[in-house]
């Protein structure tokens, strides 16, 4: 299934940009920057005989929605013509095989050579079993270079026949090219945050496998390099020879220590032609101390329910072995289950109820407080659980939802107050029933029973949808049919909806319209979410057109996003996560900005799951400022695929309390310079954060200085992610910060 591109240009940007990039080009590659194109479906069309001079140039690369036909869906081919000169096959080392790579086709295509067919990726509709999208998949065709299809130093056609099911067709996600396949190319390595073992003795083990796709042997060099990139100093270098014998691999394992700064640097080279494949990497370093055994209480501590509405809770808590839950001061309606501590019930009589929760195992009890507000404000602090969109995309199914959950459950997520579980884009049939109400596809057999498992658990149940007859995924939207999905949500028992302007642009009269045509689909949700007998965190999607902070809150919404779409790289966190500075003041309890979801773990929006590429350094930036922004925490990731580094990450209840603060009250930046800034956050106990963000390439100290920020007294210094006592600083604080990375304190004692 295709993105809409036509407003949603930053969606595709935003695929453009994830995808895993195909291999990269060998020497004396030719790059296929454009081609003749036509819509339409005409065997004929394969023949090089065909005479094709009336057809449109498109450039190759860009789908066709964007080169002058925008509104084409269906069947359309493109006639590259390129001569293939045959010092392509001299020049190259192994001789083998001639690689045409045409990146990406939305959906499916068809590729001829000469006249004869070199692949076929996806169904069209007339074949057996209908319509398959295959848009994920990279095109990349191999032939023999005896084959005699392929005329060397004479011009060839390429000819793609293409069909686009809705959304953007063509060519896309890359630029096509032509090469020889390289023995290098059978080589790559299985690359995980899974595969990083800690060991006693702060040191740390990678391990890589090596494997060989190819069916003849591939000799050549392994090397690695660890380096300690504060200091610069090479900490181990070594090289073995490797061969490996057709559809083998091997592997490595290489010790190093484990702190801050480790860098390893791990290739292969093949002997031939001294071709590369390498990874260079910082070691992800643990900073979040070990939970103790001893039971705490974690997560929220206010939590917003209307009058009469059900209300399910479960009390983030951790300690070893059986936990025991109590509480005090529960308000009619209201009951814990002492052995799962979740609360559940409803409340009639508005007010702010006061509880005493208490947890208790073999070691020890902890109390906290919770205030259960029952009144008209939901979210009243930041929704935190997770969100299948980063790691499975359209592809997200019922299984998919519940071995997620069950993995939140089992990594101790939900101990940390982790909650959500939210189904994006994907879930929607084609047709709607005959009543004209919404039904799941047939990956989601049981809706109500999935909300029933979830909420067994303590779990809240998030789904997605759009104002407009399409999502962004191209599956049905609410317009039209508005009340019917807000009641069908609610018998689902859904308790968040994240609602996706996409489609509904197009029935705006214009890009920019007015505020109050931007406003109209969200008033007519928020209208009907309200009418339900349940509540319905009420999430705004779109990308914070029109200052939707200034007007979220009269939606009723509790969250809005404040972009376009996040992804995995420094950019993209970087841009959209420093420039939330201008929003500190309409953050407010059930009232939230919303950045976009979390990008660490396992990510891929689909089909190509990928450890993100931030690096460790911007991993803790990123979960500190998220934290400090007061943004919904929402997880993008394979939850059973979480390596220890992650866990660890997501697992610091101190700064999870950052970003759970009842003040709700959003950090404001007090120093912006290029190399550097500094964020301040008040908390609800009286004390501060102080964030320094290291935004260079390199490691350098920077200082919290308390005259700059306004502070006098006596100051206390907590380091948050190692949840350490620094004593008190006279003057100020000064780090060694990392690329990229950041310090992140808790003051105290101070006046102003
Ligand atoms: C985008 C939205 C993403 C995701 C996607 C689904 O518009 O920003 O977060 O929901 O649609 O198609």
């Amino acid at each position: 299934m295709p993105i809409l591109i036509r407003k949603y240009l930053l969606l595709f940007l935003l695929f453009a940009a994830l995808l895993p990039k195909a291999h990269s080009q060998n020497k004396g590659s030719i790059t296929l920057k454009t081609g003749k194109f036509t819509t339409g479906d005409v065997p004929a069309w394969s023949q090089p005989s065909f005479i094709d001079t009336a057809w449109k140039d498109q450039k190759l690369g860009d789908p066709w929605q964007r080169q002058g036909f925008q509104n084409y869906h269906g069947f359309a081919w493109y006639r590259i013509h390129i001569t293939i000169p045959s010092s392509l096959k001299t020049n190259s080392a192994w001789k083998d095989s001639l690689r045409i790579y045409l990146a990406h086709v939305n959906d499916v295509d068809q590729t001829f050579l000469n006249g004869v067919q070199i692949g076929k990726i996806g169904s069209f509709p007339e074949d057996s079993g209908g319509y398959v999208s295959k848009w994920p998949a990279v095109r990349e065709y191999r032939l023999s270079i005896n084959n005699p299809a392929i005329k060397w130093d004479q011009e060839n056609v390429i000819a793609v026949r293409c069909y686009d099911g809705g959304g953007s067709g063509g060519i896309f996600m890359g630029t096509p090219y032509i090469d020889m396949l390289e023995k290098i190319d059978g080589i790559s390595f299985d690359n995980t945050g899974e595969s990083i073992r800690y060991l006693p003795g702060n040191k740390a083990e990678k391990s890589l496998h090596i494997s060989n796709h190819f069916n003849i042997p591939i000799e050549g060099t392994f090397s690695y390099t660890t380096i300690d990139a504060a200091t610069g100093k090479t900490l181990e270098e070594k090289s073995v020879p490797l061969t490996l014998t057709p559809f083998s691999g091997k592997d490595f394992a290489v010790t190093m220590p484990h702190r801050i700064g480790i860098e390893y640097n791990m290739s292969f080279t093949e002997k031939g032609s001294g071709d590369k494949r390498s990874i260079k990497q910082i070691l992800p370093y643990i900073l979040t101390p070990a939970i103790s055994d001893k039971p705490q209480i974690n997560g929220a501590k206010v939590a917003g329910v209307r009058p009469g509405s059900p209300f399910i809770f479960k009390v983030a808590a951790t300690g070893k072995g059986t936990l025991a839950y109590s509480a005090k001061g529960l308000p009619a309606g209201l009951s814990l289950n002492r052995t799962t501590g979740v609360i559940t019930g409803s409340v009639a009589k508005a007010g702010d109820y006061k509880i005493t929760l208490t947890v208790t195992n073999s070691l020890g009890s902890a109390s906290r407080a919770l205030t259960i507000k029952v009144g008209d404000l939901l979210a009243l602090t930041p929704p935190m659980g997770w969100n299948s969109w980063n790691c499975w995309g359209i592809s997200v199914s019922d299984a998919k939802v519940r071995s997620s959950a069950q993995a939140l459950i089992d990594k101790g997520l939900t101990g940390h107050g982790w909650m959500y579980m939210n189904i994006d884009d994907g879930w929607e049939a084609a047709q709607r029933a005959n009543d004209s109400s919404i039904v799941p596809n047939e990956k989601f057999p049981d809706m109500k029973g999935l909300g029933d498992f979830l909420h067994s658990n303590g779990l809240r149940f998030g789904i997605y949808s759009s104002p407009g007859p399409r999502t962004c995924g191209g599956y049905l939207g609410s317009w039209q049919n508005e009340d019917k999905d807000a009641a069908t949500y609610a018998s689902w028992g859904i308790d968040y909806l994240k609602y996706d302007l996409c489609s509904y642009t197009e029935l705006m009269p214009r890009r920019n319209s007015s505020l109050e045509e931007n406003q109209r689909p969200y008033i007519l949700m928020r209208d009907l979410l309200k009418k339900q007998s349940r509540d319905i965190v009420y999430s705004l999607c779109q990308y914070g057109w029109q200052d939707v902070w200034k007007w979220g809150p009269e939606m009723n919404g509790n969250l809005w996003r404040t972009t376009g779409d996040i992804e995995d790289s420094w950019n993209s966190l970087y841009r959209i996560g420093f420039n939330q500075a201008r929003l500190s003041e309409y953050a407010k309890p059930g009232r939230w900005n919303d950045p976009d979801m979390l990008i660490v773990g396992q990510v891929g929006w689909g089909e190509n799951l990928h450890p993100t590429r931030l690096t460790p350094y911007e991993q803790y930036t990123h979960m500190s400022l998220w934290s400090m922004l007061s943004a919904p925490l929402l997880l993008g990731c394979d939850l059973s695929r979480l390596d220890p580094f992650t866990l660890n990450l997501l697992t610091n209840d101190e700064v999870i309390a950052i970003d759970q603060d009842p003040l709700g009250k959003q950090a404001r930046q007090v120093i912006k310079q290029d190399s550097s800034q500094v964020w301040v956050k008040e908390l609800e106990d009286g004390s501060k954060v102080i964030a320094l963000f290291n935004l260079q390439n390199s490691f350098q100290s920077l200082t919290a200085d308390w005259d700059a920020l306004n502070l006098k007294g006596t100051i206390k210094v907590r380091d948050v992610w190692q949840q350490k006592d620094l004593g008190t600083k006279e003057k100020g604080y000064t780090v060694t910060v990392a690329p990229h990375g950041v310090s992140l304190i808790k003051i105290t004692g101070f006046t102003q």
